[in-house]
């Protein structure tokens, strides 16, 4: 795309950090709604995307599991995103899923914007976290280093104002662009089998601008994009960059993780499509 190209777009923001260190929590904080209670165990199974509007400018926030057995999920989680929202529980500190997230933000050489949670509990140490960090590289910007740190309680919804003030310096720094006038690509973020609606992908858009209609290929699924449905479960007639929506229309289960694209040419896009599968 030439310069005159790119338009400004808003943030993707990945949250990641150890296993119940609070990210669910903190983006329900963010949202002021409900879904960690909600989740199986309390634990996130998925990446889930959602979007923020802050004083009419859109975040597109995406959650992801911090459990152990979810690697492939955070480096995918770090990979489409701008930046990344590193949770630390204060009365925990930095443990393996917390170095881990910093592996792959730094992989992905994405900023982390350290959000140092739970300072409601009475043993919580924020500043053994930020001393901890450093071994790792991450070092306030009050201490010479080029990280943001916020101190936070998701529960109590305290200094949530300053993460999110916090977030969008973060992302302005980057000064974000994407052509929005382009046959649409991106990646898929989640996939599943839907009783009623059938294959149903969760797709981030990079580029260019996603109608129902269009003719779609996402690793070995392909189809005519059928409905477009936002994070609020509402149907859209495009999609830009930096949104997160449902594709209905495919032909079978996307991969998460697989790059998506539209085509001009159906038949190209199905001849594609057969050819990866059997590959
Ligand atoms: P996974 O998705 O399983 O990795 O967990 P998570 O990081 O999303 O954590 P989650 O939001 O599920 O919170 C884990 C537990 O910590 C829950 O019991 C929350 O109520 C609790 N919790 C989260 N934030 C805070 C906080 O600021 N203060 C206190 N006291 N508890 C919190
Ligand atoms: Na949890
Ligand atoms: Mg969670």
């Amino acid at each position: 795309d030439s310069e005159e190209d790119l338009k400004p777009r808003p943030p993707v923001v990945t949250v990641m950090g150890h296993v119940d260190h609070g990210k669910t929590s903190l983006l329900d904080a963010i949202r002021e709604t409900g879904v960690a209670e909600r989740e199986a165990g309390g634990i996130t199974q998925a990446i889930g995307a959602s979007v923020v509007d802050l004083n009419g400018r859109q975040v597109t926030f995406i959650d992801t599991p911090g459990h152990e057995a979810f690697t492939a999920m955070r480096a995918r989680g770090a990979s489409i995103t701008d930046v990344v929202v590193l949770v630390v529980a204060a009365d925990d500190g930095v443990m393996p899923q917390t170095v881990e997230a910093i592996n792959h933000a730094k992989a992905a050489d994405v900023p982390i914007v350290v959000a140092v949670n739970k300072i409601d509990k009475p043993g919580a140490t924020p500043d053994r976290v930020r001393q901890e960090l450093t071994e790792y590289g991450i070092i306030p910007e009050e201490w010479g280093g080029k990280n943001m740190f916020v101190d936070v309680s998701a529960k109590k919804r305290l200094h949530i104002d300053d993460l999110l003030e916090t977030i969008l310096l973060q992302a302005d720094v980057l000064e974000l662009k994407a052509n929005p006038n382009a046959d649409a690509s991106g990646y898929v973020i989640e996939s599943k089998l839907d009783k009623g609606r059938g294959p149903v992908a969760t797709v981030l858009v990079a580029r260019g601008t996603l109608h129902p209609g269009d003719t779609v290929v996402a690793g070995t699924s392909y189809g005519r994009v059928r409905a477009l449905i936002d994070p609020r479960g509402e149907h859209r007639d495009e999609a830009y960059p930096a949104d997160p929506v449902e594709i209905l229309g495919l032909n079978s289960v996307a991969t998460a993780g697989d790059e998506f694209r539209v085509f001009e040419d159906e038949r190209d896009a199905r001849k594609l499509a057969e050819e990866r599968a059997l590959r």
